[in-house]
């Protein structure tokens, strides 16, 4: 059997990972300044992580949702703490696509209406609503294709506006990123969110904040919503909250309210995953995890606006992005190939910084130089020899 051939791979094979650091099998050491697609939270294999997960699958590893699970109600606890969040309902599943498809459904159920607001190059995951409502038209199979999303320009307030005043009765949820990721690392400015607090309230629709990759401290602060000083009806989460192990969940406010069997799932809160997301927020705590992705990203951001070489650097925290001009556009590929960097992207000309959370000092300082030696190895002048040899 061959593997279902979906993903364009780098020819490189991880076999170990420690902090921001990852060895391949020759043993060679990349910085991981991608984190594994903004995954990596506290750090690769964090011991105290490792020594949750270990101590918890000599317990029990799964039950189904059908018994009491009290690690469920301690994550729950931890979290409405940490995020500030303490009054919302926590609903467990596995994956980012899967939380906001239960946002979306969750908010359909709640407000009886069908229309959903989403916003140009928002993605919010593959499965079916949650790709209709993913402004990629690539990976939207005929079967998703629905009437039901009215997509606007994202920061447009105008067209919120317009939109709400036309059609404010069928709209069940206004869905958005407070950070885009997979479109650019395109920052939602505070008074758009603060409109769609606005509107969604006037009009009875649900906010939902998808915080699958600006969430979890990422951003400098637990949502990065919170910059805006708004409070979502529902937040979406994933990535960071197991630091690698699938989970993903969604925090409901405390008007929206549950019926048995309205939402479900076979793995979702499973034992395993909440002894790693618990570790995850206790490491998050211990560590001043949101504080410090503040600093090293505000620290990363002012250095990298002095390098005149990359434009438009933005970002908040450790989620940053900078446009890459066309005389350098190999430049994730060859910090790869010969720095021995890895970095994310957006198409066509964006690269993305999501490291760990832990990032250090030294690890910044580390990035920085490599990016700063590329960049000049690529911007010097071709040797005669070479130009010689093109000329052939
Ligand atoms: C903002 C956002 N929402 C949802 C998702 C989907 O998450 P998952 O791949 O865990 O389904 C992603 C994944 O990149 C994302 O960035």
């Amino acid at each position: 059997m061959t593997l279902f051939d979906v993903y364009p791979l780098n020819n490189i094979t991880i076999t170990k990972a420690q902090g921001s650091y990852v060895w391949d099998e020759n043993g060679v050491q990349y910085l991981d300044m991608y984190g594994g697609h903004a995954v990596i939270s506290i750090g690769h294999t964090h011991p105290h992580w490792v020594k949750r997960i270990e101590e918890q699958l000599e317990k029990i590893a799964f039950y189904s949702n059908s018994i009491i699970i009290p690690i469920q109600q301690e994550l729950a606890e931890k979290l409405g703490k940490i995020s500030g969040k303490e009054a919302y309902q926590l609903f467990l599943c596995n994956s980012g696509a899967e939380a906001n498809e239960n946002a979306l459904k969750l908010a359909s159920f709640h407000t009886n209406r069908k229309k959903i607001i989403a916003f140009s190059k928002s993605f919010h995951g593959r499965t079916s609503l949650a790709v209709a409502a993913t402004d990629n038209k690539n990976i939207v199979a005929p079967v998703n294709e629905t009437d039901n999303i009215i997509f606007l320009p994202f920061n447009d307030e105008i067209a919120l506006q317009q939109c709400f005043d036309q059609q404010g009765k069928e709209i069940a949820a206004v869905i958005v990123e407070g950070i885009q990721g997979v479109g650019g690392i395109n920052v939602a400015n505070d008074s758009f969110l603060q409109l769609i607090r606005a509107l969604t309230t006037h009009h009875g629709a649900v906010y939902i904040a998808d915080s699958v990759q600006c969430g979890y401290g990422r951003s400098g602060k637990f949502f990065s919503h919170d910059y805006a000083g708004v409070d979502a009806d529902i937040y979406t989460m994933a990535k960071g909250m197991g630091n690698g192990f699938p989970i993903g969940g969604i925090l409901i406010a405390p008007n929206i309210k549950p019926k048995h069997g309205m939402l479900g799932t076979t793995f979702g809160g499973n034992h395993l995953a909440c002894a790693a997301a618990l570790a995850v927020l206790e490491v998050i705590e211990q560590e001043n995890l949101i504080e410090m992705a503040k600093q090293r990203g505000m620290y990363i951001i002012n250095k990298l606006k002095n390098i005149d070489a990359i434009k438009n650097v933005r970002g908040k925290g450790l989620m940053i992005g900078f446009d890459v001009p066309e005389e350098i556009k190999d430049l994730k590929k060859k910090l790869l190939s010969d720095f021995n960097v890895f970095t994310g992207e957006s198409k066509p000309n964006v690269i993305r910084l999501l490291p760990s959370l832990a990032l250090s000092r030294k690890q910044a300082d580390e990035f920085l130089e490599a990016l700063n030696e590329c960049i000049e190895e690529m911007k010097a002048p071709t040797p005669k020899g070479e130009l010689e040899k093109v000329a052939d």
